[in-house]
């Protein structure tokens, strides 16, 4: 039967432009033709798309945005407050005072605090102030960072420059040809290419951007290098934790390896759902608002204060992260014993909390397509990923590790009769950024 999902994406393809606003949720990377697509209601963690069937998700969560788990009690409640007492007016509201507070204590490193909604906005601010503290222009940076001009600046001068950088393919149609040169990639725990950024002249850069950690361990030495590179040129180094903060404490990944940056940038997870990011950083680095206008409308809200604020105190109170933390290394080990049981090849990798797996095949990409399909029809949403929030019980563990254990069997015994493709019922799902026919 067709799914009133798709009926209403093929829709949406034809009036927006890329069909969705947020690559990662482009039902495409899952399941063409197949996958949900629209949800009516989701809570802890379930989900129900527009035809009333009830998903488990044991995929993205909100794609890393809700921690605690969809329309968390608390959170929202502290929203409902917030839009009762009035949402906004002409004067501030005092919660982003008592949020400054809060994430400074978090970050006894950090001095001032500026806000914005989204995750790459932040990203750009933050870059901003940089250059406008440092007089400079060049920003060498590691990972993905969002859509803005400063970071798809990378790929004038290759389009491959930002491959390896969680997305590929990323086109940087758009981006002022000026840009050329500013923005200048290396990879986490290559050492040698931030230092060869800087012998071919970099030695004039505003900022060196990176996650303290995202799919990998940070090798001996790799952070304490970037951080004395920093020091050396007077650049300021500007930790991106919007995916990686709150997963392994509350606060930022960074506090974990012993890395103090000057400014560090927070967003999706600081208020489970609701619109919210913050820029924390040394007050050195921070005045340098004063000199460069960075001002918008809505990031004087009140609802994303409000729900950063109830996150982020129930996230201290209940140990979220410690939760996280376990409820990652279980499936880590779950998809490891299903694989090994089902004599299938696959590598795990990630930060328990935001863990993710790949099959070692040469069609990876189809069997990960068909892990989708038979998951799909056991009730569960899900993807080679998987991002923990404090609401997964240890009976939705079970159910998908049982889930796992028999489409894993299931795919290994289509990947032995080469009959992977003959399986699926939909087109293999893409990867990274495409043009939608
Ligand atoms: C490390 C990192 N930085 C920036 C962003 C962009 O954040 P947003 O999608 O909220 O703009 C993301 C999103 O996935 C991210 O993972």
């Amino acid at each position: 039967m067709e799914l009133t999902g798709q009926n209403l994406y093929r829709k949406a393809r034809r009036i927006i432009p890329g069909g969705t606003q947020l690559l990662s949720k482009r039902p495409e990377m899952f399941l063409p033709e197949r996958w949900p697509s629209y949800y009516s209601k989701a809570q802890g963690v379930e989900v129900w798309d527009l035809d009333g069937r009830k998903y488990i998700d044991m995929s993205y969560m909100g794609i890393g945005a809700c921690v605690l788990g969809y329309a968390d009690p608390e959170v929202d409640g502290a929203v409902r407050a917030a839009v009762d007492s009035g949402s906004m007016s002409t004067l501030n509201c005092p919660e982003e005072v008592e949020l400054a507070e809060l994430l400074c204590e978090l970050h006894p490193w950090a001095e001032k605090v500026r806000y914005a909604r989204c995750g790459g906005e932040a990203r750009a601010v933050a870059v901003r102030v940089a250059r406008a503290a440092t007089g400079r222009d060049r920003v060498a940076f590691c990972g993905y960072h969002g859509w803005h001009d400063w970071y798809l600046a990378a790929n004038l001068a290759s389009d491959s420059a930002l491959d390896g950088h969680l997305l590929p393919g990323l086109q940087p149609a758009g981006v002022p040809r000026g840009l050329l040169g500013t923005a200048l990639p290396f990879r986490y725990n290559h050492l040698e290419e931030l230092e060869a950024i800087v012998s071919a002249g970099g030695s004039d850069l505003a900022a060196i951007v990176m996650e303290p950690i995202r799919n990998i361990e940070p090798q001996p030495g790799f952070l304490p290098g970037v951080r004395e590179i920093a020091s050396r040129l007077g650049a300021v180094l500007i930790m991106d934790e919007v995916s990686a903060g709150w997963r392994l404490r509350t606060g930022g990944a960074h506090l974990q390896y012993d890395v103090v940056p000057e400014v560090a940038v927070f967003a999706k997870a600081m208020s489970n759902g609701y619109p919210m990011a913050a820029i924390i950083g040394v007050a050195g680095v921070m005045e340098a608002f004063q000199s460069t206008f960075v001002s918008s409308t809505y990031w004087t809200e009140r609802v994303g204060p409000a729900a950063a604020l109830a996150t982020l105190h129930k996230h201290r109170r209940l140990e979220v992260a410690r939760r996280l933390m376990d409820t990652g290394k279980q499936i880590q080990d779950g998809w490891r014993a299903a694989a090994a049981h089902a004599g299938l090849a696959i590598t795990v990798g990630g930060m328990p909390p935001l863990s993710h797996f790949s099959f070692d095949y040469g069609d990876a990409q189809a069997i990960r397509t068909l892990f989708t399909e038979i998951l799909l029809d056991k009730g569960f949403l899900a993807s080679n990923a998987f991002y923990a929030a404090y609401a997964h019980q240890p009976e939705h563990v079970a159910s998908y590790l049982q889930a796992v254990e028999e489409a894993f069997r299931e795919i290994a015994r289509a990947v032995e009769r080469h009959e992977v493709m003959q399986r699926l019922k939909a087109p293999v799902a893409q990867t990274g950024f495409h043009r939608l026919a």
